[in-house]
């Protein structure tokens, strides 16, 4: 499978190459040509890119999968951006042997300058700019392919290959890799052992520190350590206690104990191997055993992999509040490995898809259609949303967002807070509720119903923006029976946050295609907000005490 910008020479290596091998050669974009009837540039200027792109999807989805009979063998070469695309991806790269063809800019310039192959995306534009610009946005997926510099002749090209592929493909799959601000962030299936060893070689550690909890060692933390310990890496374990028990001071004190007895020093790096709760736990421990140690972040949850474990964020609770006591502190890698949701428990899946429809709702459209086609069978615990590449996609839509977001405003002063869309009201039921009988992503979806109707009141969104993602919490059964709390309690506990906020709360408001902050929501904005997040009967409203405590909420 050959990936790399246009003019890297897939075409001319990819054809050599199963001609030495007696292998079938397909030249994706002449498939495409072959399946429409016309050419590419053709394809592009009656239908545009988005046309093209769904095009090149049929024909990803008519390869089928893999074939393991080494007899069967087929070189493919990609069009440059096919890889753009998630599930393209899962397609492609799982069971291949993804190489990746990488050359500069201006290597690639000026070999399309005498390609008598029109390239639409180049095309007509100045060229080097052009390639660097679409290296940049696509350098991620190209670099879980094995890299080839692609200034090396064809012949050279082929000796490294064909030495590589007698390793055969390996089951594992990497689908996103990317040095970023925040961290190095990998993503892929059954790639956490791997990644993980890679992470610690540059890391120049000299053993494996891995904290889980008991599920999450048996589950995911076993395996890796057996992987670990075969390549060679001396193993150390750390237990702490399954859930939210893990956020507590003596639980932490404990583990700084024990890094303390292994004389674990500064420049070691710890690895963390659970759900959000046992990542904000260890990342506290990495953010202050000797005042900071690197941390390399493997969650196994869905809410782990599509934001707790990302962004930098480590807290544990007190009996005076949850996340009270924290710290900043980036990953130095943050590795996803999305067959880890095969064991989660249905109610665990169903909650983190409220996060997921507050992401898609933030301004991804893709995603809220992906949600809406296999959310359900996600929930419901099935196999197929997983093995569909629908599970990965939606891992990597989210958690990228993630990254753009957090890039952008690392300690949440400005663009993070958008983040918080669904949580001003899900907060207040959280916290009304104990943050035991309801889980964050269940009160996320109760905070988005209310938004909407904040939203609607205000003019800020349509009714059928609105009713589209009511339809879609339904349908994944989220915040749909009234929770178990008193609307005084979720006033209160919003009132409590107002102060956090020094007398301003910001609220994120549904628009019709993404979000707007305001804090000047009026009282009946947010009355009509409680009432659907609450879920009183039509047209209800809370009963507020005389003194409407929404005005003491919102200024
Ligand atoms: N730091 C942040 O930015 C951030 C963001 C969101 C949430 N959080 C925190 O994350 C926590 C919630 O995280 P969570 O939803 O992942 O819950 P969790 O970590 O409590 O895990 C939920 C349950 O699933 C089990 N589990 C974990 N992985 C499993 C697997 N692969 N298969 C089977 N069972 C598995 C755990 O043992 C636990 O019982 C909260 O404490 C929340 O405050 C932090």
């Amino acid at each position: 499978m050959l990936v790399g910008l246009p003019g890297s020479g897939k075409s001319a290596v990819g054809r050599r190459l199963a001609g030495r091998h007696h292998a079938q050669f397909i030249d994706l974009d002449d498939l495409i040509e072959h399946r429409v009837g016309r050419p590419v540039p053709e394809i592009f200027a009656k239908e545009g890119e988005a046309g093209f792109r769904r095009y090149e999807r049929e024909a990803v989805l008519s390869l089928g999968p893999a074939d393991p009979d080494p007899e069967l063998r087929r070189v493919i070469a990609s069009g440059g951006g096919t890889i753009i695309d998630p599930r393209n991806r899962w397609l492609l790269y799982r069971g291949r042997f993804p190489v990746w063809l990488d050359s500069s800019a201006e290597i690639l310039a000026s070999r399309l300058i005498k390609s008598s192959n029109v390239r639409p995306l180049v095309a007509g534009r100045d060229t080097v700019p052009t390639l660097k610009k679409l290296a940049a946005d696509r350098t991620r997926f190209y670099a879980p392919a094995f890299p080839i510099s692609g200034t090396a002749n064809v012949e050279a090209i082929l000796r490294v290959l064909e030495e590589r592929i007698g390793d055969g493909p390996s089951p594992a799959v990497t689908l996103l890799r990317a040095d970023t601000a925040i961290g190095h962030v990998e993503i892929g299936y059954g790639n956490a052992a791997p990644a993980i060893a890679a992470a610690l070689n540059r890391a120049q550690a000299r053993r494996a520190i891995l904290i889980a909890e008991p599920r999450t060692w048996e589950v995911a933390g076993a395996a890796i350590a057996d992987a670990l310990a075969a390549g060679g890496w001396p193993v150390e374990r750390i237990l702490l206690p399954r859930g939210e028990r893990a956020k507590r001071m003596r639980v932490v004190e404990g583990a700084c104990r024990q890094l303390a007895r292994l004389h674990v020093d500064r420049k070691e790096t710890l690895v963390a191997i659970g759900g959000g709760a046992l990542t904000d736990a260890a990342g506290f421990v990495a953010a202050t055993y000797l005042r900071g140690v690197p941390i390399i972040q493997v969650p196994t949850t869905l809410v782990g992999q599509i934001d707790a474990a990302l962004g930098g964020k480590t807290a544990v609770d007190i009996p005076e509040g949850k996340n009270l006591v924290g710290a900043f502190h980036q990953p130095a890698a943050f590795i996803a490995d999305v067959s880890f949701n095969a064991t989660l428990p249905v109610r665990q899946r169903r909650a983190a898809l409220g996060e997921v429809v507050k992401m898609a709702v933030l301004g991804d459209e893709r995603l809220l259609e992906l949600v809406e086609e296999q959310g359900a069978a996600y929930a419901l615990g099935g196999p197929e949303a997983i093995e569909s590449g629908a599970v990965a996609e939606i891992v990597e839509r989210c958690a990228w967002a993630k990254v753009e977001v957090v890039t952008a405003d690392a300690r949440e002063a400005n663009v993070r807070m958008t983040l918080n869309l669904g949580h001003t009201i899900g907060h207040g039921i959280e916290a009304a509720a104990g943050y035991k009988a309801i889980l964050h992503g269940e009160a996320v979806a109760y905070g988005l119903r209310g938004a909407f109707a904040t939203s609607l009141a205000m003019g800020l969104t349509t009714a059928a923006r609105a009713e589209r993602v009511e339809r879609l919490l339904d349908e994944l059964g989220l915040g749909v029976e009234p929770p178990v709390v008193t609307p005084e309690a979720v006033i209160e506990h919003m009132a409590s946050d107002k102060k956090h906020a020094l007398g301003k709360l910001n609220w994120v408001l549904p628009t019709e295609s993404g979000v707007a902050i305001r804090s000047d929501v009026p009282a009946a904005a947010v009355q009509a907000g409680l009432a659907a997040a609450l879920r009183l009967a039509s047209g209800g409203r809370p009963k507020f005490d005389q003194a409407t405590p929404s005005e003491a909420v919102i200024s």
